[in-house]
């Protein structure tokens, strides 16, 4: 695989996490202030929850394009999936940051479904509020960050892959 194409899937992968990430905090602001001072649910939530689900599965195409033919990472992981099992990087990547992440989409996807169909703003605030927030969480412990652990943390700029 030329490096190029491994740093162009990872750059995308690496800036639409700013698209999720905004999104999402703006969901589960809306939803949560909805629900304390009882507002209706808004145009704009509905919008922010609608990018917020839909960035969701678009990174997910990218992930499988990185996690199944792209990224060396799990590359190596898969040529040795028992080993892979003993390193906290390899592991990290081959296994915790896919399966958590798939759990936040799914809980997304059904928390924007049972939106759209809740009876009125209350329901929906306190639906949105509820899955958003749990997705969200899982969410963002799952992103590797500059403070995670040395091998699995990423730098910010979403950039670095073209540096130097
Ligand atoms: C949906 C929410 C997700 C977010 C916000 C997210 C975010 C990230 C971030 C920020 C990185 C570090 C990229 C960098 O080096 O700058 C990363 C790496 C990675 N992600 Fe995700 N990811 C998500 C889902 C997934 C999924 C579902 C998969 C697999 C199907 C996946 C596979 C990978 C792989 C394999 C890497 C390591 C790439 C490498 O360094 O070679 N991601 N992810």
């Amino acid at each position: 695989m030329p490096e190029i194409v491994y740093d162009i899937v990872l750059f995308l992968h690496s800036i639409l996490r700013y698209v999720i990430v905004v999104a999402g905090v703006g969901a589960v602001a809306l939803a949560i202030r909805g629900l304390l001072t009882r507002a209706p649910f808004t145009a704009l939530a509905d919008r922010l929850g609608f990018v917020y689900a839909t960035s969701l599965h678009t990174q997910l195409l990218v992930g499988v394009v990185l996690y199944g033919f792209v990224s060396p990472l799990t590359q190596a992981a898969f040529a040795n999936m028992g080993a892979a099992m003993s390193s906290s990087v390899l592991r990290f990547y081959a296994v915790e940051h896919i399966s958590i992440m798939i759990v936040a989409i799914i809980v997304a996807t059904i928390g924007r479904v049972f939106v759209r169909r809740a009876k009125d703003d209350a329901a929906k605030n306190r639906t949105a509020a509820i899955f958003y927030t749990i997705s969200f969480v899982l969410l963002l412990v799952s992103i590797p960050w500059p403070w995670n652990a040395e091998g699995v943390a990423r730098p910010l700029n979403p950039f670095y892959m073209f540096g130097e």
